[in-house]
């Protein structure tokens, strides 16, 4: 009697009733949140790996069949898209979608954007005003061999962005991915520019209505470096990269931010001395006989080690994207001998096969992201690889190529050779789809959060300890918003960076 009356095991019982509550509220809630990106799984290609995929013919505009008509080269073997498969593809459809493997599929409904509609287009990519005489490459979106790709939602996507802060650090490929979300997200709300260094290479915009700021960072190899070029790429001495040291303008505004898109690339590729300990090791193309040749393999995988390193060892933990490379498309010739890149639709899985320098980096990243995502899930790092490459090598028909220029035809010396952008996207263009994929990969890590909601909520029940909750200030030091919006950026843009003999 005594014991039934006590109000201790009455208050515990309660108690756990209102955590089983709390409980399936937030899991109703997640589920709900989840389930609105997978109900789209299409049953056809679940566990279908080696059937036929997607007869994309049939949903054809007529202009468009007439381009993929041409019959695709034999099955090359020894196709590094085979290892890829062996790599990722093993994961049972059922459980798990690559969302990296796919094909690109007619889009009828064609950009979300467009140079009339987005103000922010840099001029360099923007293939529509520059007089890009074919349209067909916007009528397409990435479609994942065993789910479905949502397209990018704007408005979802700031609400799950509100009081948060993303940033893109890497190279200009990062700057093309960056233009082409401000776009998308300026169909809710305008960006505005908070912040831009001398050169525009650094850049923050916020969005004032959902308390969301963008960075991009320029930080071409991550680590530190000292580079003896103008803005016009002209060397006077070779790069010194110091392999063993990061670029403190990532690092040292890392603690800030949320949210990190981060990306080695191109710049690897050109001439430099590498450093560790302060210490000459090497170089990359020095010609001189007395240092050793170590190539750009080497200090790619270096960097990337030192750069995955921080962010495993991190105190704090954003969530991090790392980004694999970004392909180029240059025919007949290299960006400075005379290629081009003039085809008007995507390749299909098997018709290309990927350029063996992006071979190379593309391995080291994904090596370098395997051993740090080993230290990443033991020290409770977010951490993902944003495996665009594949979905990237077969988009030929998505870059500048000659409509880099405004009108380029229209000059008077209609013989002289025009450089191509094989290697930045135009926008709208294909890299758009890497939002729709960088989407959905935040939607998954959503469900991950609400989880981990729920078990710290949970403890501070447990505590009694409510309301201790840090709110984080990014404390950014933006400075007064720029009078020079649309302001024509410099030639700092520059479209081929690796040049690897040194000028
Ligand atoms: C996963 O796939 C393998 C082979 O692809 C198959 O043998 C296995 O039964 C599948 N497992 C499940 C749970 O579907
Ligand atoms: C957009 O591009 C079209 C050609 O595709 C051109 O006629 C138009 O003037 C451009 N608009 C702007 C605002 O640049
Ligand atoms: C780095 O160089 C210093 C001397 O400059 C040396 O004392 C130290 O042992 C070196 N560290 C490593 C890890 O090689
Ligand atoms: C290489 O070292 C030798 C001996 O120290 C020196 O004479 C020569 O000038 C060096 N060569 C270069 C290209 O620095
Ligand atoms: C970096 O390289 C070292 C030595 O090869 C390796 O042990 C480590 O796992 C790599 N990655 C990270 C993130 O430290
Ligand atoms: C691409 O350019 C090359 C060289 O100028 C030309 O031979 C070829 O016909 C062009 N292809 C297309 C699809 O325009
Ligand atoms: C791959 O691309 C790089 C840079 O454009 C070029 O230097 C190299 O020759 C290409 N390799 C192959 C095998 O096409």
């Amino acid at each position: 009697m005594k014991q039934f009356n006590n109000s201790v095991p009455r208050n515990t019982f309660s108690s756990i009733f209102v955590k089983f509550a709390v409980c399936f509220l937030f899991l109703g809630l997640a589920y709900r949140l989840f389930s609105s990106s997978l109900v789209q799984f299409s049953p056809v290609f679940v566990a279908n790996n080696d059937g036929p995929r997607l007869d994309v013919d049939k949903t054809l505009p007529p202009q468009v069949v007439a381009a993929v008509a041409e019959p695709p080269p034999p099955e090359i073997s020894g196709d590094p898209f085979v290892n890829l498969d062996d790599h990722h593809i093993s994961e049972n459809a059922t459980e798990k979608c690559n969302l990296f493997i796919g094909d690109w599929i007619p889009d009828p409904n064609g950009p979300r954007y467009t140079n009339s509609t987005c103000q922010t287009i840099e001029s360099p990519q923007n293939c529509m005003k520059n007089g890009r005489p074919d349209f067909d490459y916007v009528y397409w979106r990435w479609k994942p061999r065993d789910c479905n790709l949502p397209k990018f939602d704007p408005k979802k996507f700031l609400k799950i962005m509100r009081h948060k802060s993303l940033a893109f650090i890497g190279d200009s490929i990062m700057r093309n991915h960056v233009q082409s979300l401000l776009c998308m997200l300026s169909e809710v709300e305008q960006a505005v520019d908070v912040y831009h260094d001398e050169a525009y290479k650094n850049r923050r915009w916020s969005f004032p209505s959902h308390h969301f700021t963008v960075s991009l960072v320029w930080s071409p190899y991550l680590t530190k470096a000292h580079t003896f070029e103008d803005d016009n790429g002209v060397s006077t001495g070779l790069t010194q990269l110091h392999l063993d040291k990061l670029d403190t303008i990532w690092t040292k505004q890392y603690e800030n931010l949320d949210y990190v898109i981060i990306a080695g690339g191109k710049w690897f590729l050109k001439s430099a001395l590498y450093y560790e300990n302060n210490t000459l090791m090497g170089c990359h193309n020095c010609h001189n006989p007395n240092i050793t040749q170590l190539g750009f393999k080497y200090a790619y995988r270096k960097a990337l080690n030192s750069t995955l390193k921080f962010i495993t060892g991190s105190k704090h933990k954003p969530f991090v994207l790392f980004r694999s490379t970004a392909p180029d498309h240059f025919e007949n010739g290299e960006w400075n001998t005379g290629g081009y890149c003039n085809r008007t639709s995507p390749f299909k899985t098997g018709e290309i096969e990927i350029n063996d320098t992006d071979e190379i980096m593309r391995r080291a990243e994904l090596e370098e992201f395997e051993k740090a995502e080993a230290i990443g899930s033991v020290n409770g790092v977010k951490m993902k690889l944003f495996d665009t490459t594949f979905v990237s090598l077969l988009r030929p028909d998505g870059h500048p190529g000659v409509y880099r220029q405004f009108h380029p035809y229209d000059r008077k010396d209609k013989n002289a050779k025009i450089q191509n952008d094989c290697l930045h996207w135009c926008l709208p263009g294909p890299i758009d789809s890497w939002n729709d994929l960088m989407m959905e990969m935040l939607i998954k890590d959503l469900f991950f959060i609400l989880y981990l909601a729920l078990s710290v909520l949970l403890i501070i029940r447990d505590d009694n300890e409510a309301g201790r909750a840090v709110v984080k200030d990014p404390a950014h030091t933006a400075r007064a918003p720029s009078q020079v919006e649309g302001v024509v950026l410099a030639s700092f843009d520059l479209p081929y960076p690796y040049v690897t003999n040194p000028a």
